[in-house]
């Protein structure tokens, strides 16, 4: 494994992203031995905090660790430094520059810097022209970019936002999260869909029926009502996170495993999504809220009722809808997408039906094969097809194969965030979003929201099932159903 050399300067050093997410995952880097003696992390953020107490926050994120000892997590925390900054402040920007250097110059990290934004969005831009302007970025080592989600609300300001970092930043430097990308199994949808010919030859309109995208959720808002009463569940996971399975889903065959090639490919199924009408985004998409309700005993309060909501808040907490590509080898199949907050439990997967072709010889009793793609957060795959009752009769039944990772396994793969800060370190844009993806997934999502700002009806559903019945009735139009119902 080889170490990498670089100066991490993150900013939103305090936050709770960083907490839950950021620093396991530069610890289990640190374990691999990817970030070892040639790194340091200046942590940002406002509140003026001592190095002492930032590294006993670091030790405190990773007590969960499987390989947690105080020794090991002080080992690693003694990299970690803190300066307390405020973003609109030119003159903290040149202080940051200096303890860059310095620590450049103590930890031998090759003149490299990695700028991380994991704050709040709108200061996105602010940051990325404080970089230029007093010059942080380094002479002789890399520069790169590591931004969060959400980039930008609409078209417009995910524009806006995109021209300030590349005004400081060129694309190649740039690595902007999408968290669904470093998941074990939307890696492994490449390898399911290229690496075996029965699934590359049918995968079309003629042999697919529909696919289906849900990410279920069992929690509701918890305490992000003031970033999600701005969002929503359209924002908030279709833009991106279901955007991106559905490119990998319906992106054409890579001419190489490289990420210039696969992004090429990725770029021409966005241009190819089929953008609504008001009219028919309406038809398309239902939006729904959680009412209240009591499970086991325990009170649910309705979304409304959340801290932070506005009792006439009209931000959907459930989104379901039919999505279409005019590719031509995928034109008219419909994708089905739902996502949302206390559903049924937490599952992420993906269905793909394809016809009843060519049974003839078995009539009606012949059911569409379907193949379903777990995600999270079991890992793994079922094939359901048609086999022989089991007697005399030649009669069909329904049967399914399935693989499931082992899970032991996968608690120790590497979780996403460590996959792709990895792939920062490295330099490596395969599992990023880029400038067209978004601005093509902003353009599809901005109709919706336009259709739904026209009309103030707002569904309720139950805490624990998944969604309003309208959202079975979208798929009922075509004769089909959504394939998992828990
Ligand atoms: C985030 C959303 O991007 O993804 C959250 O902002 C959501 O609202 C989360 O809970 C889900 O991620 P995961 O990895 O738990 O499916």
């Amino acid at each position: 494994m080889t170490e990498t050399h670089a100066v991490i300067i993150l900013f939103g050093g305090s936050g709770d992203l960083a907490r839950r997410k950021l620093y396991p995952a530069l610890f289990g880097l640190y374990k691999r031995g990817i970030l070892h003696d040639h790194f340091a992390v200046i942590g940002t953020a406002r509140r003026p905090w001592t190095d002492e107490h930032y590294r006993d926050i670091i030790c405190g994120a990773l007590e969960d660790d499987s390989d947690y000892t105080l020794a090991l997590a002080r080992a690693f925390a003694s990299h970690f430094y803190y300066q307390s900054h405020d973003v609109t402040d030119a003159a903290h920007y040149v202080t940051l520059k200096d303890l860059a250097q310095k620590l450049d110059d103590q930890y031998e990290a090759a003149g490299n810097r990695l700028f991380y934004m994991a704050m709040a969005p709108n200061f996105f831009s602010t940051i990325a022209e404080h970089i230029k302007s007093e010059a942080l970025l380094a002479p002789n080592g890399f520069n790169r970019l590591v931004i969060e989600k959400p980039f930008g609300h609409d078209f417009a300001s995910a524009k806006a936002l995109n021209d300030s970092i590349t005004a400081t930043f060129h694309e190649e430097q740039i690595y902007r999260i999408d968290h669904y990308l470093g998941k074990e199994m939307t890696q492994a949808l490449l390898a399911l869909r290229f690496a075996n010919p029965m699934f590359e030859a049918i995968w079309n309109k003629d042999y697919i029926q529909d696919m289906q995208i849900t990410l279920a959720e069992a929690v509701g808002v918890e305490t992000r009502a003031g970033y999600y009463e701005t969002a929503g569940a359209l924002r908030d996971m279709v833009q991106n996170h279901v955007m991106q399975l559905l490119g990998f889903l319906t992106m054409a065959k890579p001419a190489a495993m490289t990420p210039e090639a696969i992004h090429e490919v990725k770029r021409e199924a966005f241009e190819q999504l089929h953008l609504y009408t008001e009219e028919e985004a309406a038809a398309n998409f239902v939006r729904a809220q959680y009412g209240a309700a009591t499970i086991a005993g325990t009170n649910i309060k309705a979304y409304r009722d959340e801290d932070g909501v506005a009792p006439d808040s009209l931000t959907e907490t459930f989104v379901a809808g039919k999505i279409l590509t005019d590719q031509p080898a995928l034109a008219g199949v419909p994708i089905y997408v739902r996502t949302g907050k206390r559903l049924t439990r937490k599952s992420t997967q993906i269905t793909v039906t394809f016809k009843p072709v060519g049974t003839g010889l078995f009539g009606e009793d012949a059911k569409a094969s379907a193949l379903t793609i777990y995600i999270e957060p079991t890992e793994g795959f079922t094939l359901q097809i048609n086999g022989k009752t089991i007697g005399q009769a030649q009669s069909l039944m329904p049967e399914e194969l399935h693989y499931q990772h082992d899970a032991q396994v996968t608690a120790r793969a590497p979780e996403a965030y460590e996959r792709l800060i990895e792939n920062a370190l490295e330099g490596d844009q395969t599992n990023f979003t880029n400038w067209h993806e978004l601005a093509q997934t902003w353009r599809f999502v901005d109709v919706i929201e336009s259709a739904w700002r026209k009309d103030n009806t707002m569904l309720t559903y139950t805490p624990g099932s998944m969604g309003p019945r309208e959202a079975s009735q979208l798929l009922a139009q075509t004769g089909s159903s959504w394939y998992w119902q828990p």
